[in-house]
Formats: structure tokens, C-alpha cells, sequence
């Protein structure tokens, strides 16, 4: 292959690393966004995330803009180590022409790496939430409460004898509590006439109707990830190892994204020297801000 050659394909594939990269920056802003909720407590945190969760899995424009996000990452870590294989290739020739290597700093010698790392973190990521979601089996949002209902009556007295039985209530998209089993003091079993089908769906057992659909609790499984189970006594045992790793790979986001940033736009052709610096301090506040802001949740969870 000629030089132009390559060189053309490797500016292609500087504008498409370009393209990608911001794209997947915009993505980590709605991401980061919409984890937030995390930090919000109790049933109302875990309601309100649970329901963005299912918003996110069932709107059309999301599903789409999920899809080009997963293309964007394979086309940027594919495209970045073909680059990278390349430039060790073309390094002789390149060093003598323009030093690449006196202006560019460690970062972006590293880029290749801190890439591959930051792609081994979302493969591992998408199986432990996403794939959970899409294929695996998930609890879904319901909640108990003991309630102080009459059992009988005295036959003596005529007083209303009551007693505190524990109700199960089942989240439905239509956004009520639906009452559906009830434990019985004596078997201490719940029972119901309802049951969970196809998922997500709540069936009467004798008449074969769906009544409710219901959310899957996503919020419980990443509770439960990194620190405790949501009725806050099953306790992860490998909790600090996840919120471990997870702090280390949003660290290296930070230095992936410290060069990548400024670089994209660089690459774009925005490289007025009056934005320059505009663009370099921007990149910099994105690079250290929303990786800080994602490692905060697990940590947050844990120490909680
Ligand atoms: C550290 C805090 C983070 C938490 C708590 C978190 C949580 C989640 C959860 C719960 C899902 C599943 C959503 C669903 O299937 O409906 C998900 C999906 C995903 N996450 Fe994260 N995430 C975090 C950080 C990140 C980071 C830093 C990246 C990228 C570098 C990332 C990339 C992804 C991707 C690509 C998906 C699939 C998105 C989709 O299907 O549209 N996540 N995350």
C-alpha cells in the first residue's frame, strides 16, 4: 500500500475515533444523568429509578440511540487499535517528519491501553446491569407491608379482633401499588390468586386475565452489586471489589478522556487558536467532573 494511501485511511479513521468519541460523550452525560438517581433513598429512589429504567427499555428513540451506541463503541475500539497498529508501523517514518512523539503526551501514547481497559469495563458492565435486564432473570418491583386488618370478631364482647398481616404490593406501570398475595400467620406462606407470567405480567390464576404489568427491580440489583440487597441485610460479599474496580476504570476514563476530548475537536478541524484553550479547559472539567461523578455511585452505595 502507498503512503497517501495509509495516510488517507488514517485520517478517516481520525475522523470516525472523532465522531464516536464525542458521540459517546454525549451518552456518558445522559448516563451519568440518569444514574444520578441512585443517590435519591429509599422506595422513592428505587421507584422512580426503576421506572426511568423501563422508560429507557421501552421508547423507541432510546432503543434506537441505544443501538448506535453500542455500534459507536465497537467502531471506536476497533478503529482506535487499527490506528494504533498502524502508527507503530509508520513510527520510523513519522518520527522523522514531525517528531509525533516530542509533542504528544503520555496520555495519548496510552490511549490504545487506557481504551482497551475502558472496553474490558463496559463488557463486563453490560453483563453484570444490562445483560441482567435484557436476559436474565431480575425480581421485580414489589413491596411488603405488615398492615392492621380485623381477623374476627369476639363473639362474647363483639370487638373486631385485629391483627397485623404482612401484604404484598405490586408496582404496575399504571403507577399503583397493587395489593397481590398476603401472608398467612399460621403456613407464614403468602398466597395469592395472582401470579407473574411472561415476566413482568401479573395473571389471575382462575380466570387466565392479566391484571398489571409490572417493573423488573434494576435499582435492587445494583444496590445489591455494590453493598447491601434492598431489604439491607443480604450483604454482597465482593461489594468493595466491584467498587473497587469500577473507582480504578472511571480513573482511567478521566485520562482516556483528557486527551480524547481536546484530540476529537482537535481533529475536526477546530483548531483556532482561539479556542484552543476553551476547548482544552472544557475537556479537562468533562474529563475529571463526569468520571468523579460515576465513581461517586458505587461508593456512595457501599459506604452508605
Ligand atoms: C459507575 C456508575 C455506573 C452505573 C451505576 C451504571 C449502571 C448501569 C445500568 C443499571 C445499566 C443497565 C440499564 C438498562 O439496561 O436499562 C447500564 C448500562 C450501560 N452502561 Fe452503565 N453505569 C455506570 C457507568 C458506566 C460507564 C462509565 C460507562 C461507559 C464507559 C457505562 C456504559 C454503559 C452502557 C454502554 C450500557 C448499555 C446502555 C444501553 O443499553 O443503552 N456505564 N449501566
Amino acid at each position: 500500500m502507498s503512503k497517501s494511501v495509509i495516510l488517507k485511511s488514517s485520517i478517516a479513521k481520525k475522523y470516525w475515533m472523532a465522531f464516536t468519541g464525542l458521540f459517546l460523550c454525549l451518552f456518558l452525560v445522559g448516563h451519568l444523568l440518569g444514574n444520578l438517581q441512585l443517590f435519591y433513598a429509599g422506595e422513592e429512589g428505587r421507584r422512580a429509578f426503576n421506572e426511568y429504567a423501563y422508560f429507557m427499555q421501552h421508547n423507541l428513540l432510546i432503543k434506537v440511540m441505544s443501538y448506535v451506541t453500542y455500534l459507536s463503541i465497537l467502531f471506536h475500539a476497533i478503529d482506535g487499535l487499527l490506528l494504533a497498529f498502524q502508527n507503530k508501523k509508520a513510527r520510523p517514518v513519522q518520527y522523522a517528519m514531525n517528531k509525533a512523539s516530542a509533542n504528544s503526551s503520555s496520555a495519548s501514547r496510552q490511549m490504545a491501553l487506557l481504551g482497551s481497559i475502558i472496553l474490558i469495563f463496559i463488557a463486563t458492565h453490560m453483563v453484570n446491569f444490562w445483560g441482567k435486564m435484557h436476559f436474565g432473570e431480575i425480581p421485580l418491583h414489589t413491596l411488603t407491608k405488615a398492615v392492621n386488618v380485623p381477623i374476627s370478631q369476639d363473639p362474647n364482647t363483639g370487638q373486631i379482633v385485629k391483627a397485623d398481616i404482612e401484604f404484598s404490593y405490586f408496582l404496575t406501570t399504571n403507577g399503583e401499588y397493587k395489593q397481590y398475595a398476603y401472608k398467612d400467620p399460621k403456613t407464614k406462606l403468602f398466597e395469592s390468586q395472582m401470579e407473574v407470567r411472561e415476566e413482568t405480567k401479573l395473571f389471575d390464576k382462575n380466570s387466565n386475565l392479566e391484571v398489571a404489568e409490572g417493573y423488573k427491580d434494576l435499582h435492587s440489583v445494583v444496590m445489591g452489586f455494590f453493598g447491601k440487597s434492598a431489604n439491607g441485610n443480604d450483604v454482597n460479599e465482593l461489594a468493595w471489589l466491584a467498587v473497587l474496580l469500577y473507582t480504578i476504570s472511571m480513573a482511567v476514563l478521566s485520562f482516556h478522556l483528557m486527551h480524547g476530548f481536546a484530540s476529537a475537536f482537535q481533529t475536526l478541524g477546530l483548531r483556532h487558536p482561539r479556542y484552543t484553550a476553551i476547548i482544552k479547559n472544557v475537556g479537562m472539567g468533562f474529563a475529571i467532573i463526569v468520571p468523579a461523578a460515576f465513581a461517586a455511585i458505587p461508593l456512595y452505595i457501599f459506604f452508605k
